[in-house]
Order: C-alpha cells, then sequence, then structure tokens
C-alpha cells in the first residue's frame, strides 16, 4: 500500500462510520496578464493522494457495516487539445489506476455527485472556512440534499473540521517523509556549501542568491521553499529581508536563510558567514554565542520533553551571553532571570527557536495540548520536525557596545525528533558547514 493509501485508510478508520470526508487541491492563480504563478497543490491534499494536478477533489467515505472505506478523486479529463497546450493529465481512468484510488470521475461531475454522496450519511468533514468558493460549493451540496427531504433523504447531521484531524496526522513523519525531507535538507545544505565558496566581497546579495537558486534546481529540487534570504552587513538585522540587491562589503557577515522544496517536502536552513573568509573578533564572539545556543536547544530534543524546552534553553544562553558581552547591563538586570523576566532579551532576539517543518515550511500542527484546560506545551515525539534557529540581531542604540552594531547571525538546522543517536535529535542539515573553524577552512580553500 503507498504511504498516501495507508494515510486515506488511517483518516477513515478515524471518522465516524459511514461519515464522508471532502478535501479539494489548492487553484491555480493568476499573477499578471496571462501569466500563472507555479502551480503548487495544497499540502492536505497532495498528503492523501500524492496528485499534483490543479481542479481535483478527494473524496473519502469512511467503513460502516460490511460496507469498506472508500476514496474516490475528481479530476480533470483527458482532454487532447488542452494537452496540446498544457501538458499532460492523467485523466479519471489512469490517475485511479495510478493512485490508488477506489473510484475515479470527471472533476464537473462534482456536483451531481457529491449530492448523491452526502445523502443519508451522518457526517461531512471539511477545511470550512478555507476558500469562501469552496464553502459555497458545499453549501450547495448540502441545500440539495435537504431539497430531497419530502423523499426521505437527511442531510449530514453534523458538519466537522477535517484539517485538525489531518495536522495530528501530518505532525509524525513517517519513513518515506523522513526520507524526502533528509534529500530535501541535502540539497540544501549543499547549496548553502555552494553560496560560501562563491561569495566575495563585491558581489550583490542577489549573485550569491543566483548560487542558490541553480545548486536547488540542479538537484532536481522543485521550488525554493520560500523567498531566500540574502542579508549582508546590517541587514542581516532585518528579520524578513529578501530584496537581496545590496553590495555585500570586506568586512560583512552575510545571512543566508533558504531552503528548497523536493517532492514537496521543505528545507529551511540558515548559515552566516563572513563574505571575506575571516570572521573579525566581534563577529566570532556573537556567533559562538549563538551556537552555544544552539547546541543547547538541540539537546534539549528529546522525546517526551515540552517543545517549548528548546526555545526556553537557548534564550537562557543568549541571555547569559547578552550580559557577559555587554549588550545588556548587568548592573541594571543583575541576573538572568531578571532578564528572562522583563524580556529584555527580545531587543536582541526577537523570534522563536522554531517551529514545524514538512510539507509547509512553517508545517501544520499544533504546538500546545489542546485537550487540556491550560493548553501546556506538547510534548514532543519521535517522528516530529522542526527546525532549531537561534540568532542575534544588533542594531544601534545607546549604551549598546559599538563593535556589536549592525551585526546580525542565525544559525538554522533542521532535525527528526527522537531517531539520531542515543534517541535524541537526528540532524538533516549537516551539508552545511557550521563551525567557525569550518566555514574559515572552506572559505580560505
Ligand atoms: N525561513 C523561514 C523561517 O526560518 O522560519
Ligand atoms: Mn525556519
Ligand atoms: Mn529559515
Amino acid at each position: 500500500m503507498s504511504p498516501y493509501a495507508a494515510r486515506r485508510a488511517r483518516l477513515a478508520a478515524g471518522m465516524a462510520p459511514g461519515a464522508v470526508a471532502v478535501l479539494a487541491t489548492a487553484p491555480e492563480a493568476l499573477r499578471n496578464g496571462d501569466s500563472e504563478y507555479p502551480y503548487r497543490h495544497d499540502s492536505y491534499f497532495y498528503y492523501l493522494s500524492g496528485f499534483t494536478e490543479p481542479e481535483s477533489v478527494l473524496v473519502l467515505v469512511a467503513a460502516k457495516g460490511d460496507a469498506p472505506a472508500r476514496s474516490i478523486l475528481f479530476c480533470r479529463e483527458k482532454n487532447v487539445e488542452r494537452e496540446t497546450w498544457d501538458g499532460f493529465r492523467h485523466g479519471p481512468a489512469a490517475a485511479r489506476e495510478a493512485f490508488g484510488f477506489d473510484e475515479a470521475y470527471p472533476i464537473a461531475e462534482l456536483d451531481a455527485r457529491m449530492a448523491r454522496l452526502l445523502a443519508d450519511v451522518p457526517a461531512l468533514y471539511y477545511a470550512n472556512a478555507h476558500s469562501a468558493a469552496f464553502d459555497a460549493q458545499v453549501a450547495g451540496w448540502i441545500k440539495t440534499v435537504r431539497a430531497q427531504s419530502r423523499s426521505g433523504v437527511v442531510a449530514p447531521a453534523r458538519i466537522e473540521h477535517l484539517l485538525p484531524l489531518l495536522d495530528e496526522m501530518r505532525l509524525l513523519k513517517d519513513a518515506s517523509e523522513q526520507a524526502l525531507m533528509a534529500k530535501s535538507a541535502d540539497i540544501a545544505g549543499a547549496a548553502h556549501l555552494r553560496a560560501m565558496r562563491a561569495a566575495k566581497p563585491g558581489m550583490f546579495e542577489y549573485e550569491i542568491e543566483a548560487e542558490l537558486l541553480y545548486a536547488f534546481r540542479k538537484s532536481g529540487a522543485q521550488f525554493p521553499a520560500y523567498t531566500p534570504i540574502v542579508a549582508s552587513g546590517a541587514n542581516a538585522c532585518i528579520l524578513h529581508y529578501n530584496a537581496n540587491n545590496a553590495q555585500t562589503k570586506d568586512g560583512d557577515l552575510v545571512l543566508i536563510d533558504a531552503g528548497c522544496e523536493f517532492d514537496s517536502y521543505a528545507s529551511d536552513i540558515t548559515r552566516t558567514f563572513p563574505v571575506n573568509g575571516r570572521f573579525s573578533a566581534p563577529q566570532k564572539t556573537l556567533y559562538e554565542l549563538v551556537l552555544r545556543a544552539q547546541e543547547a536547544a538541540l539537546a534539549a530534543i528529546v522525546p517526551g520533553r515540552p517543545y517549548s524546552d528548546f526555545h526556553d534553553a537557548a534564550v537562557r544562553v543568549l541571555a547569559e551571553g547578552m550580559l557577559e558581552l555587554g549588550l545588556l547591563d548587568k548592573a541594571r538586570f543583575g541576573s538572568v532571570e531578571n532578564v528572562l523576566a522583563e524580556r529584555a532579551h527580545t531587543q536582541f532576539y526577537m523570534h522563536g527557536t522554531g517551529h514545524w517543518l514538512g510539507l509547509d515550511v512553517h508545517d501544520a500542527g499544533a504546538y500546545r495540548d489542546l485537550s487540556l484546560a491550560d493548553k501546556p506545551s506538547r510534548p514532543l515525539l519521535a517522528g516530529m520536525a522542526l527546525t532549531v534557529e537561534p540568532g542575534i540581531y544588533v542594531r544601534p542604540a545607546p549604551g549598546v557596545p559599538e563593535q556589536f552594531w549592525n551585526i546580525g547571525i542565525r544559525v538554522e538546522d533542521d532535525v527528526i525528533v527522537g531517531v539520531g543517536d542515543n534517541g535524541g535529535a537526528r540532524v538533516l542539515t549537516g551539508a552545511a558547514p557550521k563551525t567557525v573553524a569550518e566555514i574559515e577552512a572552506l572559505m580560505g580553500a
């Protein structure tokens, strides 16, 4: 059984007997004029189908009594003329065969068939409030079923939100997902290596970006997972900088946050390095502080420990460093506890230390146990995938030692919980050099 079929079976097994789930893929989107954005399927739809064509809808019917669960695809029909312009499409018969659905029909039959599929079922699961157009379409089906009430047909009594069920499933990466994530991380790590090798003072940020994009595509990644950040000098202190149009200067650090999407799975890596190949003393001091924060965070990624622990571990190391280096006034704060209580560290470290990673770069899944009243941070489980990305960003300000001004550093790796040595985190992104010695050796070569 394919991983997609296994997921469909698992979802259907968790639904009420005889209930129906319906999930549409993403619409195509016009960019300008006659030109479309590159098409990207919906991640939830893909997770259950493996099917990448637009204008597709997946329907699952849960088992009831002797009737087994069924999966039904609606997709575009074969069309020689359209395929001459736009390329291959499976059509229902070939899609059913290739992707292991029980039934497949032309998308044009969706409305008529849904009105029948929703007759006399106890519940409908769908992604409500995800798309206004799809909400209206679902409402239309239900109205059609209700209109038949005089002949004894009953519309679904319950409408359930589908995505939370899928969010929980997507949190735990199965073996096929872990392999794809490792591949995505390998490609992105090699791209960072290539960019570091190519970087020289005087290059424009976009020239370095071009090295990344070349490496992604050359290795078969279909897209960048998000717009790459290539930020030199003070630009590194702008968290979502992606203009990438400045000229690098001798003495700058370059912060690159870039990952690719390989067979729908994202990687998300940040490296920061001196464009001239050697860290200055203040750059090295801050860089090694961020690395120590990352080490502390990685050590806290252990099954059973709450998600929030690795962020807390990184923040503590960073806050200690801020006091020691005079970024924060020791006389005023006294202790790390006071820094944390006043959140004074957020002047230089204002973001979280990670997020779930998978089909989406900020992947699906709750960060808290929503079943408990106080919604505590949820315990990590083996197979969860996340990023570990501490940083430090020093904007000029009164009282801040001038030697650190305009230095922005982040180091970001991708890990899978509980499948590394001794049950710890498995780091997927080791291909990209990280220590001062590794980076200087590479860039000096
Ligand atoms: N590149 C997006 C992030 O690091 O979260
Ligand atoms: Mn990230
Ligand atoms: Mn990132």
